[in-house]
């Protein structure tokens, strides 16, 4: 594995100071919420472009958060950095998600199992055909274990992570993710999943469903702050 220098151009990390299991969601400020609510004596790492990272312990185990942005490009720079400048070892992106299919709810939540892709991230690999983005079975196992444990509703199964947030309703030139059986939409785990596989790492993709495409419900600020909790408690379980 091809090791970078620290700090890098993105982190401001020394090596050894971001823990080998990182907690990744989309927002810096979740990252910081993280770190203030769920995590002991954190200590932050990262104020490059405001893409705050904390490393304290959970239950006396060490652990890190820190933010990456939206879509492919920027999470593949970060969860990059992170696996080859700082020997992250698992990586889980907590963030959330669109429904795309009727039996799933807003508040549920989505494990990634694989992420089909619109991005020509993965293309970077130059492989002789189409990558299968998948989660680590390791962490998924705890995963769906902890929701189980705790009676939380969860989904496991294809996730698209689109470039495309807006997107234009345009007619598919074939099926259409949904009937393909994709559960739901975000815009970051393909890029996960691809350079943490390309390293031989492990990475997970955690969601809670925040709107639904097939109802066009979406959840309050209060509901995103519970299912966000319900979450966390799943994901600090896999530390
Ligand atoms: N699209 C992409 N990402 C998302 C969505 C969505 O509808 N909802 C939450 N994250």
């Amino acid at each position: 594995m091809a090791e970078i220098k620290t700090p890098t151009p993105h982190i401001a990390a020394r090596r050894g100071e971001i823990a080998e299991t990182i907690l990744l969601p989309g927002d810096p400020l979740r990252a910081k919420y993280i770190a203030d609510h769920f995590l002991e004596d954190a200590v932050q790492f990262n104020a490059t472009r405001n893409m705050f990272g904390f490393t304290g312990t959970y239950r006396g185990k060490p652990v890190s958060v820190m933010g990456t942005g939206m879509g492919c490009p920027s999470i593949g720079i970060y969860s990059y950095e992170l696996i080859h400048a700082y020997g992250c070892k698992n990586l889980i992106r907590v963030g959330t998600a669109g429904a795309m299919q009727p039996h799933v709810k807003i508040r549920d939540m989505v494990f990634g199992m694989g992420a089909c892709t619109d991005s020509r991230y993965v293309r970077q690999f130059r492989l002789p055909g189409d990558y299968s983005c998948i989660c680590s079975f390791g962490l998924l196992e705890k995963a769906v274990a902890a929701a189980q444990a705790k009676g939380l509703t969860c989904h496991v199964g294809n996730i698209l992570s689109s470039d495309v947030f807006y997107n234009p309703d345009l007619p598919p030139a074939g099926k259409t993710w949904a009937e393909m059986g994709v559960l739901a939409v975000e815009m970051e785990a393909a890029a996960l999943y691809s350079n943490a596989a390309a390293a031989g790492v492990n990475a997970l993709c955690i969601l809670t469903v925040s709107d639904s495409l097939v109802t066009g419900e979406s959840t309050t600020a209060e509901e995103r702050q519970t299912t966000f909790t319900n979450m966390m408690e799943v994901a600090l379980e896999l530390v």
